[in-house]
């Protein structure tokens, strides 16, 4: 069962998805986030930054788990997800460096890095909530279509569709091949899950994610299945629900 919210526009959107996430850190003593990169997550990050400022939302006990990072790249590389996070997150709220995790994209044995991954979530009790965007191919985290729906946290290849999505913070330099992401079983194992869309290029995969079938062509479909899936949508992502 998915719950739809619907905002006006992008920033509506993102603040109601920012909300969310204070209300959980504020409903637990030691709370664990599942973390999302991507342009979608930018004006989210912003407003919880906001939320801190506020004294609303306070990342003092908090842990968090990002779903992903190119392969090959390390924490400190510019395009990287771990320079977003600092930038957007990370370096304007009160989280323990420590404390936060993505997958270490240049470990020198990604195979192992990311069974790694998946036990050190698991030691921390689990994802409480798990931020999510939408690729436009239907792929949530780095799972492309096809990714099975008990799949753990694992090496991927990524499909020139993403690779091209994502080409901008790389230019001129080519995207990566392979990634490491949580699998899909990871991310439904999480207490809930927060999926943020925005923007007319989403409203097809918001179309197939929720009016296709529930299957691995479209991995987005999966989180049909979870208890506790919120999808917060801008008006034009969610044109793609009166197409579905
Ligand atoms: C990347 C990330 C995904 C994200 C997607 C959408 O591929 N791995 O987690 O959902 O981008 O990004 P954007 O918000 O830029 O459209």
């Amino acid at each position: 069962m998915v719950k739809i919210v619907v905002e006006g526009d992008a920033s509506g959107a993102a603040a109601r998805a920012a909300a969310l996430v204070a209300d959980h850190l504020g409903a637990h003593p030691r709370p664990v986030l599942g973390l999302a990169t991507g342009e979608t997550m930018r004006p989210l990050y912003r407003h919880l930054v906001a939320l801190h400022r506020a004294g609303r939302a306070d990342f003092a006990h908090a842990t968090t788990f990002n779903l992903d990072e190119y392969l090959g790249v390390g924490a400190d590389h510019p395009a990287g997800f771990a320079a977003f996070m600092r930038a957007c997150l990370f370096d304007h709220v009160n989280l323990d460096p420590a404390r936060t995790h993505l997958p270490r994209g240049a470990a020198p044995d990604p195979c192992a890095e990311a069974a790694r991954y998946e036990a050190q979530i698991a030691q921390a009790g689990g994802i409480g909530l798990q931020l999510l965007g939408l690729g436009q191919n239907g792929h949530i985290g780095f799972n492309e279509p096809g990714s099975d729906f008990a799949s753990v946290s694992r090496v991927v290849t990524l499909t020139e569709a993403t690779r091209q999505a994502n080409a901008r913070a790389w230019a001129p330099a080519p995207v990566p091949l392979r990634a490491i992401t949580m699998g899909i079983a990871t991310i439904l194992a999480a207490q809930s899950c927060v999926m943020l869309a925005t923007g007319a290029a989403k409203a097809p995969a918001l179309a197939r994610m929720t009016g296709g079938a529930i299957a691995e062509g479209c991995p987005a479909s999966a989180l049909r299945l979870h208890p506790d899936m919120t999808l917060i949508l801008d008006a034009e992502a969610a044109r793609g629900l009166a197409a579905a």
